[in-house]
């Protein structure tokens, strides 16, 4: 079986900043506490005119040139989001329109929270190794700022909105495989430990639960800590094991930017060095589905990643669910580019 690689990356982010100074004159709190408990500095915040799929086109487009594809070369859309632009159609048929993609390929969403775009890569993996499909998008997006209660300090402060997204393609038979070492698992007992209570078939989102705010993000804050150190080092520890490796094999560790002290506490517990797991969550705050691709953009533009360097990628989030793999990397070092115009975004412009 052809296992598949990153060919493209790309990334968007809005142009509005929160930082923790301007958040902490509306609710209270102060940005010694967000940076001390989370290691945020900042997130950014979508525009009122701009909808999930809005920053998925932009991110996606900057896949597609690093890619130096077409988007009718493009099979599959795969997005991976749980704030998309509406209930129906999937964010994926939007993005496919927006694109300009013409070819029918198929286009669908993925709601596996913040583990979204973890998931997303298995499964285009396994499309492209059976042959089905040659070009597979796979984006992660999020507008979590429309879906957060700006009165609750517990949870506002934490998230951001943003978008990221992979071309995947076959890898050269004889190469390494480019994603390997696979795993996917949820445990569903959790699933009220992070949840948006209303807006869907259960509780729609009626005037008395919107007057409740029940359509609002809510999480058991420490509960999700304790599983999410527990579960995502041991997701790291076995996709380096399905593969052979060990531990001082892994060059980068590009895990979902939650809190910065779970991205320590992992590292103790898997053994493997804390300056090795990338880290960009102090500009952009949690963005669930958009982190991993956000920060996977971020550290290919920073010059950080070469041709052979070994991932492992890890994510946990509502569900609870959470997934891990090894990503052997093969895009050549970005050629620098000109200064930025939007001054948004780890990436170039939006072409
Ligand atoms: O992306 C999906 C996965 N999500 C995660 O992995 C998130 C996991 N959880 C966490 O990252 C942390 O639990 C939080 C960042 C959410 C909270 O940090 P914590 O260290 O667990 O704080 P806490 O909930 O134990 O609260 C400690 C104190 C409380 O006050 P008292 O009861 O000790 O007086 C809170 O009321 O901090 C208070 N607090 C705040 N104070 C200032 C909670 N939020 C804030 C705030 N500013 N924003």
């Amino acid at each position: 079986m052809v296992a598949a690689q990153v060919i493209g990356v790309g990334s968007y982010a809005p142009e509005r900043r929160l930082d923790n100074a301007e958040l902490s004159r509306t609710v209270e709190t102060s940005d010694a506490w967000i940076r001390e408990r989370t290691g945020i500095g900042e997130r950014r915040i979508a525009a009122p005119d701009e909808a999930a799929s809005d920053l998925a086109t932009a991110a996606a487009k900057r896949a597609l040139a690093v890619a130096g594809l077409q988007p009718n070369d493009i099979d599959m859309v795969m997005v991976a989001t749980v704030t998309g632009d509406r209930p129906l159609p999937a964010t994926a048929a939007i993005v496919q329109r927006k694109l300009g993609i013409t070819n029918r390929c198929g286009a669908f969403d993925l709601a596996a929270a913040c583990a979204g775009f973890v998931y997303g890569l298995g499964l285009g993996n396994a499309l492209i190794g059976q042959g089905q499909c040659r070009h597979v998008l796979v984006i992660g997006v999020e507008v979590l700022s429309r879906f957060v209660n700006w009165e609750d300090r517990t949870t506002c402060v934490l998230f951001g909105d943003g978008a990221g997204a992979v071309v995947l393609g076959p890898g050269a038979a004889e190469a390494p495989a480019g994603i390997d070492g696979v795993h996917l698992h949820c445990q569903g007992s959790m699933s009220h430990l992070l949840t948006i209570p209303a807006g869907g078939s259960e509780k729609p989102a009626s005037g008395a639960s919107l007057a409740e705010r029940e359509h609002y993000v809510r999480m058991e804050g420490q509960d999700v800590f304790r599983v999410a150190v527990k579960e995502l080092a041991s997701a790291c520890l076995s996709a380096i094991d399905a593969l052979q490796m060990t531990t001082s094999d892994v060059d980068w560790v590009v895990a979902h930017q939650a809190n910065e002290r779970i991205l320590e506490a992992v590292a103790q517990r898997s053994g493997i060095p804390f300056e090795r797991f990338f880290r960009n969550i102090a500009r952009y705050g949690n963005t669930s589905s958009a982190s991993i691709p956000l920060a996977l953009d971020e550290a290919y533009r920073s010059g950080s990643l070469e041709p052979g360097s070994k991932l492992v990628l890890c994510a946990l989030g509502a569900g609870i669910a959470w997934g891990s793999c090894v990503l052997r990397w093969q895009l050549p070092k970005p050629t620098p580019q000109p200064t930025r115009q939007r001054g948004e975004s780890p990436s170039e412009s939006v072409a």
